[in-house]
């Protein structure tokens, strides 16, 4: 007869998760569409008119990937008022980190001090603030992590044709991160989140790394179908805004903030108008200052609309990001 197995423990968590703090990273360098201008054949104008983009930050050599995203940890940490080595896991999601392995969130978190706390790197690109966040939220209420730093981090300048008409405007360079913890109530809502394979090639690096070796090809910048990119994201993103607030159990009247990736303006504007935002929720419109930072671009929103008082610490926020793969992730979080 052999004995009856043995029933595992399993480990459990807070009832509820919420952001406990936020922080950003702008470099220090501000390229003007003037600047950009000088290698593509596009003027201010134009840059304003069709992406709403002014100015855009890129980062000089003593502000890696990894240096930015210390600081703007560190922000997230001081602002949640939590110590380093109280962070459980740390999250970094990015697509410009530029070595197969370690990952940065190593790096990151060994610099931060976060001792022997778990790190991995997430490729989720403009959707990956969001999906990190979903997953912080799972770790802290299924009790793997108690808190868990959630870091996006870009330098896409690396990445970026100059004198590619199509992109050398969009992209800029940052970091912004989170702390997400344990809490009694609810704040953060069910993620909507999906990707769709089949449209993989819409924004890509070029060629692999690999490729680029054994064939000698040029530099493998990232390449975008920008208007098929732009019609999916006016029409498929709007539906999956509803869902979340849907699933949170809210409407678009009940918002303090709209806090969607800062990919164009006018994606930004149409989405308002397809979800019926209420002229009251103020909106993240960082992009005009900052550009498009991929998975930096939601949290340092964020940080900004917090530090003018634009939105209200405790609000309600709806965040939504989208990109390559092509992949997408929204949900309602209460801002810390
Ligand atoms: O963050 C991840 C996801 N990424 C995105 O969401 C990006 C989505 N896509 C976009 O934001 C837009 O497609 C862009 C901002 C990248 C481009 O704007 P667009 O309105 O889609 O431009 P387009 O490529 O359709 O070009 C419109 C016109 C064309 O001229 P004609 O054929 O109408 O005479 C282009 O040749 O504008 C011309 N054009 C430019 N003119 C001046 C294209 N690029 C430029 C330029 N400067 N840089």
């Amino acid at each position: 007869m052999s004995q009856p197995r043995k029933t595992i423990a399993t480990s459990s968590g807070s009832p509820h998760a919420r952001i406990l703090g936020v922080g950003g990273y702008r470099p220090t360098r501000v390229v003007t569409n003037e600047e950009i201008c000088a290698t593509i054949d596009s003027t201010d104008q134009w840059i304003r008119d069709r992406s709403g983009i002014v100015t855009r930050h890129w980062a000089g050599p003593d502000e890696s990937l990894v240096d930015m995203a210390v600081a703007a940890g560190g922000k997230a940490l001081a602002h949640a008022g939590v110590s380093p080595d109280e962070v459980g896991a740390v999250l970094v999601a990015t697509v410009t980190h530029f070595l197969q392995t370690p990952s940065a969130a190593v790096e990151i978190g060994h610099r931060l001090g976060t001792g022997r706390a778990p790190a991995m790197d997430l490729s989720a690109a403009c959707a990956g603030f969001s999906y990190g966040v979903s997953l912080a939220s799972d770790m802290v209420r299924a009790g793997s992590a108690r808190t868990v730093l959630v870091i996006g981090a870009e330098r896409l300048s690396d990445l970026t044709d100059r004198h590619d008409r199509g992109t050398a405007f969009l992209f800029g360079d940052g970091a912004g991160a989170v702390l997400v913890g344990p809490s009694s109530t609810p704040g953060i809502g069910p993620t909507i989140w999906g990707s769709d394979g089949s449209a993989y090639d819409t924004i890509r690096q070029r060629d692999s790394w690999k490729d680029v070796m054994e064939s000698r090809l040029p530099w493998p910048n990232l390449v975008m179908e920008g208007p098929r990119v732009f019609r999916w994201a006016v029409w498929e993103m709007a539906p999956v805004v509803s869902a979340a607030l849907e699933a949170a159990g809210i409407t678009a009247e009940d918002l303090d903030a709209f806090i969607p990736h800062q990919a164009n303006m006018r994606i930004i504007d149409s989405l308002i108008k397809a979800i019926k935002l209420p002229p009251h929720v103020p909106v993240a419109r960082d992009i005009a200052e900052t550009g498009n930072t991929s998975a930096a671009s939601i949290p340092l929103a964020m940080e900004r609309m917090l530090a003018t008082g634009e939105a209200p610490s405790g609000g309600l926020a709806l965040i939504m990001g989208f990109g390559a793969g092509l992949v997408y992730g929204a949900q309602v979080v209460t801002l810390p």
